[in-house]
């Protein structure tokens, strides 16, 4: 098995195949501190901790994770906590760093994983359509090929392994947003247990964290803001002015970029040989907490439908894997669109549409059935 990205998708699915007794080679672009360093997501849903947890990944995320039972929707200066456990017959989350879960995946990789290959540059996919496709990339200076069984692109949004889908075969869905996110991290404490998600006619703010000492903040800003734009006591200033309630105390900022948010996905996830996991085949807008979990569940069901063609010759799962992500995929591209579009107030958003957003938070925070349907998103759908 050819494995393009060394991110949660290629990773996992490394691991989940090597205790199938499935070889596979991770070929990944950057370098491991890159990859161990880069800020991204912070919510697994349970089924997720669950996966890593049967798969030997779980040791440090059940000694560090932070269990969550529910969220805050804050707006017209009111704060409203969704009990996620009650809502959902018992399900919660786990705040845990993406880049955690990339060192315990690549801890496990290197100790009893099979290769994983830094600095190699996937540059083409061929022969997806054979029995044999073959993966082209660079490494130390040359050129080299490697001959697979299958090649699975796990290698994000801006990856090459979609361009082995005719364009003739491919269908691209995508939607853009008039915002994007600042976000910071900054050596202070929480300063609400839970995550806060807070709708303000300034704009949204998600108050979140990595641990009880650091915190992890977002801001709506404009499409190709700056960080630099922002300094750290502009930053303080509007959490204050968006969601007073829950503004930290003011401390170190040691790290701050600007996010923008897309909705994407690419139909179908398979061509011949080659299969896309994760952002090499969706994107959703961070507010749902969906990408990372999205990911996990491709490559989940992937590793699966491998283990039963090896071990039964059954190519059932595999032939039916990219329709059955894809309706996980779309049920999670609108529960991230509803979430988004609930809480941010969009460039010359008029009076009518601030409303709606206020109705929608209004019945979302007083009726169960509709607390409910919110809660079982979040907390991941069977
Ligand atoms: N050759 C080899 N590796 C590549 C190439 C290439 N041509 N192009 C990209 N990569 C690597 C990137 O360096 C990255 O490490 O593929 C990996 C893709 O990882 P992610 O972008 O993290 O995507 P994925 O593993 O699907 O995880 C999705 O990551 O982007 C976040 O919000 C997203 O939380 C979600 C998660
Ligand atoms: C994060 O902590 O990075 C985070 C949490 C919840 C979200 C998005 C990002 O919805």
């Amino acid at each position: 098995m050819g494995i393009i990205g060394g991110g949660p998708a290629g990773l996992l699915l490394a691991r989940l195949l090597h205790r199938s007794g499935i070889d596979s080679v991770v070929l990944e672009r950057r370098d491991r501190a890159y990859v161990e360093r880069r800020q991204r997501a912070g919510v697994l849903e349970q089924g997720t901790a669950d996966t890593l947890r049967d798969c030997g990944a779980g040791e440090r995320l059940d000694r560090q994770g932070l269990v969550h039972h529910g969220i805050r929707l804050h707006y017209g200066r009111r704060s409203h906590r969704l009990d996620l456990r009650a809502l959902t017959g018992g399900r919660s989350v786990v705040v845990y760093a993406q880049t955690e879960l990339v060192k315990d995946l690549i801890a496990l990789q290197l100790a009893d994983g099979g290769p994983l290959v830094f600095g190699a540059r996937a540059l083409a996919v061929t022969g997806a359509d054979t029995a044999r496709p073959v993966v082209h990339y660079a490494h130390g200076g040359r050129e080299h090929t490697l001959t697979c069984d299958y090649v699975v692109g796990c290698d994000g949004f801006h990856g090459i392994t979609r361009d082995a889908v005719p364009a003739g075969t491919r269908r691209t869905y995508e939607r853009g947003y008039p915002y994007s996110w600042l976000g910071i991290l900054a050596g202070v404490p929480p300063s609400c247990d839970e995550l806060v998600y807070a709708h303000s006619e300034r704009g949204f703010a998600l108050f979140s964290m990595r641990s009880p000492t650091v915190s992890r903040l977002y801001l709506q800003v404009p499409n190709g803001t700056d960080p630099a734009d922002w300094p750290d006591e502009r930053i303080w200033d509007e959490l204050d002015a968006r969601a007073a309630t829950w503004q930290p105390a003011r401390g170190p900022v040691t790290a701050k970029s600007v996010l923008p948010m897309r909705s994407v996905v690419t139909e179908p996830m398979r061509y011949g040989r080659v299969l896309l996991a994760g952002d090499a085949a969706h994107l959703v807008p961070p507010t749902g907490a969906k990408g990372l979990n999205l990911a996990v569940a491709d490559v989940t069901e992937l590793a699966r439908a491998f283990a039963r063609l090896k071990d039964s010759g059954s190519a059932e799962l595999l032939d039916g894997w990219s329709d059955t992500c894809l309706r996980r995929v779309w049920r999670a591209e609108h529960f991230s669109y509803s979430m988004t579009t609930m809480l941010h107030t969009a460039p010359g958003q008029s009076a009518f549409d601030t409303r709606l957003q206020l109705s929608q938070l209004d019945r979302v925070t007083s009726s169960p059935h509709a607390a409910a349907e919110l809660a079982e998103n979040y907390t991941g759908l069977p």
